[in-house]
């Protein structure tokens, strides 16, 4: 097997001697690429953030943006990446002699003051200049009307620039207007831009990784049946594919584990096949890629992406991660169960279908068993019209929730002839919100009906007092959420 490399902007590196757990981040500023800042160690501040080039959706590479402090560099085998210093253009010396486009929107608005958050800003921004189908979006500024008189989407600039590029940045001295104005100002990449040529081009495969170092392991099997192998034998191995929660147990917990095993790139896992009856995700397709690949398909789902973290994560982050962590705050599991979604499970032996309503057996616990994976989620088709997704949080964007709950109704001539609630955060486990679903069903949509749903809902659970919020506060959201859900409806028949 080959020694374990990575390309660093544009210049092979060898991976070792750095240790498994080692994170890009680390492994950058060991070797001088200082540009790229730890801020937090937990994917929330986007001081990391860096490119790679990763499979694209329109295009064969798309430079996505990831935080460099959650992934293990050992899991870059072969991959490319680009920091801050590589954006720059340098002569044959490497002397830089012009600045980014990004860079120089950044500059010439005032986008930075101490500098610290910039490097991260600059990443996230060049992996939105870069996004092929970005000016699709394209139209006047903010409150505007286009030529066809189409309002201007208030996250969107007049270049088509998505303001969720930059949710996982955050700034605490220059203020996010300037840095507004800069990410709103960008045009678009030159013929000659190296970086737009690149994308052109297929990404690196992936490298079947067997890095050890001091009795621990990382592992990039090249196929499931390599994979549910291994887990056989090694019913231990910690199983990853974005590392956005592992990443954070390695840097803030100081876990270390003697196996990794990396699951993201199995082809296996990575289709999203849409059929008569239902579609088909595969667990290791990140966020972002289904986002996009189902673009608005399943209006839930469009629902719940801008919610979940920031694009930063969700560079990453996959459903199977959130399912297969068991968290009773995921953000993707009230979703799923409203959708009625299943999970396939699979070993050595073969596969099985298992409801979602099923998966959860207890606090981070489910019926998942040892040396299984979650290879893909089905969500059944057709999909009930009347939907919902309503996160409960501090802050409205990459935040955690109090509580969040998912509606998927279908009303037929003024009846509720099916409804199915997913709930989180108010158990143990993420919960079908069973009372209110029947206080629902078959009775017409009425506000008497809604009402009464509505005190079923806040029974149900049984939240608990912590730092995010206090009990009556979940239960009270709960009830909100369904009068919130009536009163749109309403609105919208009436409209
Ligand atoms: Fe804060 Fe990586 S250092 S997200
Ligand atoms: Fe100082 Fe952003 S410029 S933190």
């Amino acid at each position: 097997m080959v020694a374990a490399r990575i390309t660093v902007n544009g210049k092979e590196t060898p991976i070792s001697p750095a240790a498994p757990h080692t994170t890009v981040l680390d492994f950058l500023r060991e070797r001088g690429l200082t540009g790229t800042k730890e801020g937090c160690a937990e994917g929330e501040c986007g001081a990391c953030s860096v490119l790679v080039a990763r499979p694209g959706v329109n295009k064969p590479t798309d430079w996505v943006a990831v935080n460099a402090c959650l992934v293990p560099v050992a899991a870059l085998d072969g991959q490319e990446v680009i920091t801050s210093e590589g954006l720059a253009t340098v002569d044959e010396s490497g002397t830089p002699t012009a600045l980014h486009p990004v860079q120089e929107e950044m500059a010439v608005r005032g986008g930075s003051q101490c500098g610290y958050c910039t490097p991260g800003f600059i990443c996230s921004m060049a992996a939105e200049y870069y996004r092929p189908d970005r000016c699709a979006h394209a139209g006047p500024a903010d409150g505007a009307q286009s030529a066809t008189g189409a309002a201007a989407d208030p996250e969107h600039g007049p270049n088509g620039f998505d303001l969720h590029a930059l949710s996982g940045n955050l700034c605490r001295c220059t203020g996010y207007r300037p840095i507004r104005d800069a990410a709103y100002a960008v045009g678009t990449p030159a013929e000659d831009d190296a970086l737009a040529q690149r994308r052109e081009q297929s990404p690196p495969a992936p490298v079947a990784t067997a890095y050890t170092r001091n009795d621990s392991t990382f592992l990039r099997p090249g196929t499931l049946a390599e994979a549910l192998r291994l887990l056989r034998e090694r019913p231990d191995a910690v199983v990853v594919a974005g590392s956005t929660d592992w990443g954070v147990e390695v840097n803030i917990r100081a876990r270390r584990a003697s196996c990794v095993v990396a699951i993201d790139r199995l082809p296996e896992l990575r289709e999203l096949r849409v059929e008569s009856d239902h579609i088909e995700i595969g667990a290791a397709q990140t966020l972002t890629e289904i986002e996009r690949r189902l673009d608005g398909r399943v209006p839930l789902l469009a629902e719940l992406f801008p919610q979940f973290a920031s694009r930063l994560i969700r560079n990453g982050a996959t459903l199977g991660g959130n399912l297969g962590t068991g968290s009773p705050i995921g953000d993707s599991p009230p979703v799923l169960l409203a959708l009625e979604a299943s999970v396939v499970l699979a070993d050595a032996d073969g596969e099985r279908e298992v409801p979602l309503c099923d998966y959860f057996t207890g606090y981070r616990q489910s019926v998942r068993r040892p040396g299984e994976l979650i290879r893909a989620v089905r969500v059944p088709l057709p999909l009930s019209p009347v939907a919902a997704f309503h996160k409960i949080a501090k802050r409205r964007f990459d935040d955690i929730s109090s509580v969040a709950v998912a509606f998927a109704l279908d009303i037929e001539d003024g009846i509720v002839r099916k409804a199915r609630i997913g709930l989180g955060g108010v158990a143990a486990t993420p919960i079908r919100a069973l009372a209110a679903e029947a206080a629902l069903e078959g009775e017409p949509w009425t506000a008497q009906t809604v009402d009464a749903a509505s005190r079923a809902l806040r029974a149900q659970g049984t939240p608990m007092d912590d730092h995010r919020a206090s009990a009556g506060y979940r239960s009270a959201m709960l009830g909100q959420s369904l009068l919130k859900l009536y009163a749109r409806t309403t609105e919208e028949v009436s409209s």
